[in-house]
């Protein structure tokens, strides 16, 4: 294989990037982006590639969720603090009810770029660029909101290093302390049959919290109480933003993509021989790459060599998006020849994507009934072959909005509009997230590594 650098990507064919009006203002931006500082450091990258190969070994599991696409306009401390919130209240549901270690990586501070199944959008006999994510145009609908505008990407920068700073300060700071449990659960879950259980959870963490400090473990003196690791993960899509702000690590020399702790690629943009996966192959951060219902065995087989030729536990993360109809069908002839093939990987469940619609009212949509059955089939598949599943990858929210049809609440189409919010895809209202990690913890109590 040819030389790598964080550059190399440039020769291939690359898909899914906007058309810049202006190539030059773009490079005098990636220019000014490579001389700021990196939003993570390479330390922390190879801390959560340790937890994840935990997790690819079958001794802890995967959580990774957040927007489909952040937004610029609605960016508050507020909406960063209740997206952890729930967060949180699902990795309790998980670690307390499977035992299991949850390992908490947000789909935040830096994921605002989409790439789409259409170039333009017509409305109304109007042609215009689609909305390709805050990063690079606006979603209003007209010529000049959708006009690509490489300063945007300055913009991200500033967002993700303010949400990041957030993040560390709940994470570190107090907030994640298991003793605040129940100031997690908000008003609008808490009257929930789901809010409910998760209260008898909060009380039992209560309890055994007070038993621990009687028996003198307490949190000044076990951190673990009062603080929680906290990750950060986008799309890397627009491969010029991630080479500004590829690194190379003072300790080690080798090259890491600072603008977060992990980058996957997504299902549009893992052709073997493109950019993307050239770009990934040389950053050593944890990555992912989606895999989708076209995939063959092979060319799984072929991605595990390439992205992870040195067969580095926790190195890589394959997030499975078939859709529910698909999954039990496809997946198990992978798992088997990726396990024939002894390729080291975290297998994910990303129950979204595979699973998205376009409702009669005109919305797009997923089924939570869709989203739980992929999620059981996915758990299925590795109990048929006999392989971990380790992780799901999910689209929500902390915020009480209406975009998913079903969930205990049972939303109906007619309902979509009243809080529909999402700039990109349909994402979990908070009850639905908290309802998901309950019939994850069954599926994983189902199936703990001793009874594997
Ligand atoms: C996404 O994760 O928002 C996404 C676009 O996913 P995929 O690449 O799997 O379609
Ligand atoms: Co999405």
């Amino acid at each position: 294989m040819s030389e790598w650098t964080p550059s190399s990507w440039r020769s291939k064919a690359i898909q899914q990037q906007p058309s810049w009006p202006d190539e030059g203002a773009l490079e005098d931006v990636l220019k000014r982006l490579s001389a700021l500082p990196p939003l993570v450091f390479a330390g922390e990258a190879r801390e959560l590639q340790a937890q994840l190969a935990e997790a690819a070994a079958g001794r802890a599991f995967l959580l990774q969720a957040g927007d489909c696409a952040e937004s610029f306009n609605d960016f508050n401390a507020d909406k960063i603090r209740d997206k952890l919130k729930i967060i949180l209240q699902m990795a309790v549901v998980l670690t307390y009810s499977s035992g299991v270690p949850v390992v908490k990586i947000g789909r935040i501070a830096g994921q605002f770029a989409k790439p789409r199944s259409s170039d333009t959008e017509t409305r109304d006999g109007t042609e215009l660029p689609s909305f390709r994510g805050h990063m690079v145009n606006d979603d209003d609908f007209t010529t000049v909101s959708r006009a690509p505008n490489p300063e945007r990407l300055i913009n991200a920068y500033h967002q993700s290093a303010s949400t990041l700073n957030l993040l560390r300060a709940f994470a570190k700071g107090g907030f994640a302390d298991l003793s605040q449990v129940h100031a997690w659960n908000q008003q609008f879950v808490t009257d929930s049959p789901q809010g409910q259980r998760y209260e008898e959870i909060a009380d039992g963490i209560d309890r055994a919290l007070r038993f621990m400090e009687a028996a003198g473990v307490i949190s000044e003196t076990h951190p673990q109480l009062h603080e929680v690791d906290f990750y950060t993960s986008h799309e890397g899509l627009l491969l010029g933003y991630e080479e500004s702000l590829t690194r190379k690590d003072s300790l080690t020399g080798d090259w890491y993509d600072c603008s977060a702790h992990m980058v996957w690629i997504g299902e549009r943009t893992r052709n073997l021989d493109g950019a993307h996966i050239e770009f990934f192959r040389g950053i050593l951060n944890p990555i992912g790459c989606k895999i989708g219902p076209t995939a063959t065995p092979q060319e799984v087989v072929d991605l595990c060599r390439t992205l992870n030729p040195d067969n580095i536990p926790g190195r890589l993360t394959l997030i499975v998006r078939m859709g529910a109809g698909n999954v039990r069908e496809l997946l198990p002839p992978i798992l088997r020849a990726v396990d024939e093939a002894g390729c080291s990987v975290l297998w994910t469940s990303d129950p979204m994507h595979g699973n998205t619609f376009t409702s009669e009212s005109g919305k797009k949509t997923r089924h939570f009934d869709d989203v739980l059955d992929e999620v059981a089939g996915f758990f299925e598949a590795h109990a048929e072959v006999g392989t971990w599943p380790g992780g799901i990858h999910c689209e929500l929210t902390g915020e009480d909005v209406t975009e998913c049809l079903g969930g205990s609440e049972e939303l109906l189409d007619h309902e979509l509009h009243a809080r529909y919010e999402t700039v990109c895809d349909p994402r979990l209202n908070a009850r639905q997230s908290l309802d998901m990690a309950f019939r994850v913890a069954e599926l994983l109590q189902n199936n703990r590594p001793e009874s594997s």
